[in-house]
């Protein structure tokens, strides 16, 4: 054989082996994954390329909508997303954190509103409360402290006094109006008081939220002591028990950063009035730290 025989037969086993060993084996894996996306349907539970388990919510041409598995039940609220994704709502909050923030204060904003929301609705709702309590529960969580962005003093009050006109244009009905900015209205210690299971659930799931991710960027923790038992809070959750009757709140502290009197020093009027709250729920208001009872 010359060597330009040679030579071509050497590149036709060449193609030969790219296309039996790459091209051929990635053909078919695309088609059968083509096969597995046409087939998927609302429902179904998958996992992404990035490994991500999920469930699909709903299709949109070609983008898929995934919830993750056990997201709660507070993602499926059609009024709920409808404040959140109110353009006033939105604009008031991002400058209720700014003002906030020259304050020295930690973050007051899409984050503190969304926990709070979905916090006061996982406990109505584990509490066996009707669905629809619970969302206004989340309503009000989200809306609680919008009016930080008139004045931090009466901020309860002004939040409440945004909040009426935004629900009744968005159709809520005048007595749930009135559940809600009750229960915005008496979200703080100083004045405040759980008069409702609404309120009682916006009490509990806003004095929970102490963590370190609300502790903002320049921080004095070494100074300031709401930043320092902030920052030292690397774990915080309300545990709802509706047969034994408690709603616990479970903080792990860093005592390196912080220790629990301080917690207590600045917090103590706070759990009181969760204490309060869980009890016009007809439950015991417990809290763990580091997993110690502690009350
Ligand atoms: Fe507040
Ligand atoms: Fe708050």
């Amino acid at each position: 054989m010359n060597t330009g025989a040679a030579q071509l037969v050497f590149l036709a086993l060449l193609v030969a082996f790219f296309y039996f060993l790459i091209v051929r084996p990635q053909r078919n894996r695309l088609r059968s994954q083509q096969q597995l996306q046409s087939s998927l349907e609302l429902g179904d539970e998958i996992m992404t390329f990035a490994g991500f388990f999920g469930t699909i919510r709903r299709f949109d041409g070609d983008v898929v909508t995934v919830d993750e598995p056990g997201r709660d039940a507070a993602s499926e609220l059609r009024l709920l997303d409808e404040v959140a994704g109110n353009k006033v709502v939105q604009t008031y909050l991002a400058l209720a954190d700014q003002f906030t923030a020259q304050l020295g204060y930690t973050e007051h904003g899409f984050r503190h509103a969304n926990l709070v929301g979905r916090i006061a609705f996982n406990i109505l709702d584990r509490l066996g409360s009707d669905r629809h309590l619970a969302e206004l529960a989340a309503i009000a969580g989200h809306l609680h402290d919008v009016g930080n962005v008139v004045s931090r003093h009466n901020h309860p009050q002004t939040s409440a006094l945004i909040a009426m006109p935004i629900l009744a244009e968005l159709g809520m009905p005048t007595e749930d109006i009135g559940l809600v900015i009750g229960a915005i209205g008496n979200h703080e210690e100083e004045l405040g008081n759980a008069v409702s299971p609404v309120a009682a659930a916006v009490v509990i799931a806003d004095k929970s939220d102490v963590h370190r991710s609300r502790v903002r960027k320049d921080a004095q923790v070494e100074f300031d002591i709401h930043d320092r038992v902030n920052f030292s809070a690397t774990h915080s959750f309300v545990r709802v028990d509706a047969d034994q009757k408690t709603v616990t709140l479970e903080l792990e502290i860093d005592t390196e950063v912080s220790d629990i009197l301080e917690y207590f020093e600045i917090f103590l009027h706070r759990m009181m009035m969760c204490r309060r709250a869980a009890e016009g729920l007809g439950c015991k208001f417990r809290m763990t730290v580091n997993g110690h009872s502690l009350l």
